[in-house]
């Protein structure tokens, strides 16, 4: 057995799935009898993680001498029979479509504990899962759900390499607290789901692919393809048709690095529309208890994805942008320049105007980025457990229009006296940067509304809970944030 399998895991969670001292986990050792149905890669993994963490395995095989130089020595490998009959706990990992061969041990496993860690094989959704079948078969044992989340690998590598949630939920709590007690001691965060309804959930859980990126990947890559199209038709077909020019070399990385930023900034001002919409909905409607419309209460959960999309473009943009120098293209078109100046006579090229635009919106891009990046970071759940709701909220509002705001002076300062500039509309259409601005302009315009105090106050009772229609007298405390319900006085 490796040796780290041997090790007691750092840390240990509670019945919210909360972590706990190592100690506290310690107290509750016993030396209970755990059998495993089942010797195939999951039985095996799960057998040494259990072997580790101090319990007595018995694995029942229906060929047990051909099985048992798989597991650990420490392991009894014997009948299905006998380790049914042994244990209080049995973990049944076979595949469900072979759960019925069990049926025989029946009266072995009358009262215990059955732990069904099956997968389906494909997403399931109506009928009853597999748990709730076992759950039919074996009427007189208490069948809990769980562990079907993890693989095989993790169970063996004790589960640094991988997710520690488990998912856990039974008909019966005394048999759900046992198992949750023995996920913990395995070094895992049980989650319990609840009843033995919930199996079909946790049975689907494996199939789910970042379940709540479709929406904002999908409107990524729809701007992506619009502004791709609309720069490519403005920089690479415009020169093509009138000048008879060909520049299809712009297209890997010019016209991308127009694309990228142009998505960065549009996306980073969904993230903030949504917000303002739920605010005037709530100042229309004089009250907060008024559910959403649908799309925007979906919108609103969507924010996080839409702006870690938003950070991956700006990420790659600010990429793009620092190798623009050093692609050939670049030199010879550096070259060209000196050799024309020289012809014409130009000595000087410096161009205040140009030096200042440049210094500026290159300054002002990485203030952005990093504004994003500190965003970015305080979304992963290590970082956000580690400072409180108001920190969050300053760092994700307050700081998060300082990151619009920083980013649309970037956009601004590029596009400098541009748009007065008619070269700039080829085939009669605006340069990229201005249609880009259309709504993060609007959005901090909008947010500046709301700040008005008269709205801002109006918002902000509404928020703490008044309505229009209630005709309730409602007077704000001094300082809203700090203290609670207390200052509110209803006639
Ligand atoms: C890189 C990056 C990472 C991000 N990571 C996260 C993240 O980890 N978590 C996250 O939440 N956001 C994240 N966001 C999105 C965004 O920063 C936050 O949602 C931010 O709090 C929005 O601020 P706001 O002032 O617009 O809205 P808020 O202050 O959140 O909301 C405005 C008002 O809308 C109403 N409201 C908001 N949500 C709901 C709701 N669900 N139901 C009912 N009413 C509601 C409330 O009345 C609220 O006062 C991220 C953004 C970026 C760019
Ligand atoms: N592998 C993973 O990473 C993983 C992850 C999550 C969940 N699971 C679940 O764990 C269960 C086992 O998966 P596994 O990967 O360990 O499968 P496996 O390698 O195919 O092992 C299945 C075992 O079931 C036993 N078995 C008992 N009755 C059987 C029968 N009638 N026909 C065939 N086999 C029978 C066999 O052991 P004997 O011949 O010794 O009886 C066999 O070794 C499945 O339900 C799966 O969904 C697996
Ligand atoms: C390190 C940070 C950044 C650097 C170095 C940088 C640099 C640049 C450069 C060089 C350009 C001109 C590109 C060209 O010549 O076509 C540009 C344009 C632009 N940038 Fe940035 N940028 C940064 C961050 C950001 C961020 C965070 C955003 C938005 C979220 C952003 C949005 C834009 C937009 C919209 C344009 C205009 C694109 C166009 O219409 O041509 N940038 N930036």
């Amino acid at each position: 057995m490796p040796e780290e399998m041997q090790q007691a895991l750092i840390e240990r969670g509670d019945d919210k799935g909360r972590c706990r001292p190592l100690e506290v986990c310690m107290s509750e050792f016993d030396t209970q009898v755990v059998g495993i149905l089942g010797t195939g890669d999951f039985s095996r993994s799960l057998a040494r993680r259990l072997v580790a963490s101090g319990y007595r395995v018995v694995v029942g095989s229906r060929t047990p001498k051909h099985a048992v130089a798989l597991f650990p020595e420490e392991a009894e490998v014997t009948s299905q029979l006998e380790a049914a009959s042994q244990a209080d706990v049995v973990f049944v990992a076979i595949f469900p479509e072979h759960h019925a061969t069990l049926l025989e041990l029946k009266t072995a496993l009358a009262g215990k504990i059955l732990v069904d860690v099956s997968n389906s094989s494909q997403i399931k959704r109506a009928g009853p899962s597999h748990a709730e079948r076992l759950a039919d078969m074996f009427p007189e044992s208490f069948i809990v759900k769980g562990l079907n989340t993890i693989s095989a690998w993790v169970l063996q590598t004790g589960s640094r390499d991988g997710s520690r949630q488990v998912f856990l939920c039974s008909d019966s709590s005394k048999a759900k607290s046992t198992v949750l007690a023995m996920c913990r001691r395995m070094g895992f965060c049980p989650v319990d789901m609840g009843l033995l309804s919930s199996s079909r959930e946790i049975e689907n859980l494996p199939f789910y692919l970042f379940p709540s990126w479709g929406t904002p990947i999908l409107i990524t890559l729809i701007l992506f393809i619009f502004f791709y199209l609309y720069n490519f038709v403005r920089d690479v077909v415009h020169p093509l048709v009138k000048a008879k020019k060909s520049v299809f070399y712009k297209m890997p990385i010019e016209t991308v690095n127009v694309t990228l930023p142009s998505v960065a900034l549009v996306m980073l001002a969904l993230v903030y529309m949504p917000g303002l919409l739920a605010a005037l909905v709530q100042l229309r409607r004089g009250t907060k208890y008024d559910r959403f419309p649908n799309w925007l209460d979906k919108w609103l959960t969507k924010r996080k994805q839409f702006g870690l999309c938003s950070f991956l473009c700006a990420a790659m943009h600010a990429i793009y942008s620092l190798c623009l120098p050093m692609r050939q293209s670049a030199r010879f078109r550096l070259l060209n320049d000196a050799f024309k100046q020289v012809k014409e006579g130009v000595e000087d090229a410096w161009s205040d105007e140009g030096v200042w635009r440049m210094e500026l919106y290159v300054s002002v891009g990485i203030i952005a980025l990093g504004l994003l990046s500190l965003l970015a970071i305080t979304s992963l759940p290590s970082v956000a457990d580690n400072i409180n709701w108001r920190e969050f909220s300053f760092i994700q509002s307050t700081l998060g229009y300082c990151t619009l705001s920083m980013a649309t002076v970037h956009t601004l300062l590029f596009g400098w006296d541009r748009a007065f500039d008619p070269s700039q509309y080829r085939f009669l259409l605006p340069p990229t940067f201005m249609v880009v601005l259309i709504l993060p302009v609007s959005v901090l315009l909008v947010r500046l509304i709301l700040l008005l105090p008269c709205i801002a106050q109006q918002l902000r009772q509404i928020r703490r809970g008044w309505e229009r229609s209630r005709h309730i007298r409602f007077i704000l405390p001094n300082d809203d944030r700090v203290t609670g319900f207390d200052n509110v006085s209803h006639v």
